[in-house]
């Protein structure tokens, strides 16, 4: 009977532990974040729709939207920006942090990569604009038509991936998933960033940042843009 009463103990500790740290303090912690900054916009009606888009895509499980800290990963020397802060995420329920790092980091793609064309192509076939790339085309996400009306954007694509016969044309989808990428642009300076030690040594690279890394930076070598100068500033 004893017994029994030590596991059920010892079971309750362990939930109660794991209930603190999983649930309460990442709560306490992100009610930092109730205070959106002023630079940050919350989303247009447009890009509230492409995030619904990129969360149906999956999306999230090619890309990460958190840059880390210098300590943790090199991220900043791969162009993805200052590490981010609770804040930044005041407007994303649910958020989209991601787990995983197929394809590089997209919390301020917006910064890197302004470029609509170059979204556009990209989405309707990766490898057209980024040779070798592992990421799926999204073709259903455009039409093919005759005759390209005013006001829709025609996609852009070199002469071996157009369509015989037509014109590829984005879909509003497309479009607002677009302008989703275009709004992710968190390099406005923070507060909020523990302040380095001034005796703190440079991390050494670890086997670590092999492991967080983008698969081949050969690969990537073509979409990892060196820092913004917007990013730059807040370093
Ligand atoms: C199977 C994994 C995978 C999925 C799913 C995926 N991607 Fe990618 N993505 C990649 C890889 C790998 C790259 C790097 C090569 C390239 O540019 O295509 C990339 C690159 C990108 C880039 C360019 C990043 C940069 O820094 O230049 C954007 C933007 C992007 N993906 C958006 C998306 C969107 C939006 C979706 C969902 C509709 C998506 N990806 C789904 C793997 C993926």
């Amino acid at each position: 009977m004893t017994r029994a009463l030590g596991i059920i103990a010892g079971a309750a500790l362990i939930l109660l532990y794991a209930t603190m740290l999983l649930l309460i303090m990442p709560a306490i912690q992100l009610r930092t974040g109730e205070n959106p900054p002023a630079a940050l916009a919350p989303y247009t009606e447009a890009q509230a729709r492409g995030r619904q888009t990129y969360i149906a895509l999956g999306c999230v499980y090619c890309h990460s939207q958190q840059p880390r800290d210098a300590s943790l990963a090199p991220d900043m020397t791969r162009g993805w920006g200052r590490p981010s802060v609770p804040k930044d995420y005041s407007y994303d329920n649910p958020h989209l942090m991601g787990t995983m790092r197929t394809g590089p980091d997209l919390f301020n793609i917006g910064a890197r990569q302004p470029s609509v064309d170059w979204h556009l192509t990209h989405l309707y076939a990766p490898r057209s604009v980024s040779p070798g790339s592992n990421m799926p085309g999204y073709p259903f996400l455009f039409d093919v038509i005759d005759f390209v009306p005013e006001g829709v954007t025609a996609v852009n694509l070199p002469p071996e991936y157009r369509v015989r016969g037509g014109t590829v044309i984005a879909t509003p989808d497309a479009m607002d998933l677009v302008e989703y990428l275009l709004g992710l642009d968190h390099t406005y300076p923070t507060d909020d960033l523990p302040q380095a030690d001034p005796d703190d040594q440079p991390a050494a690279k670890s086997a670590d940042d092999d492991k967080v890394s983008v698969l081949d930076t050969d690969l990537l070598s073509g979409t990892l843009l060196p820092p913004v100068a917007k990013v730059g500033a807040t370093q």
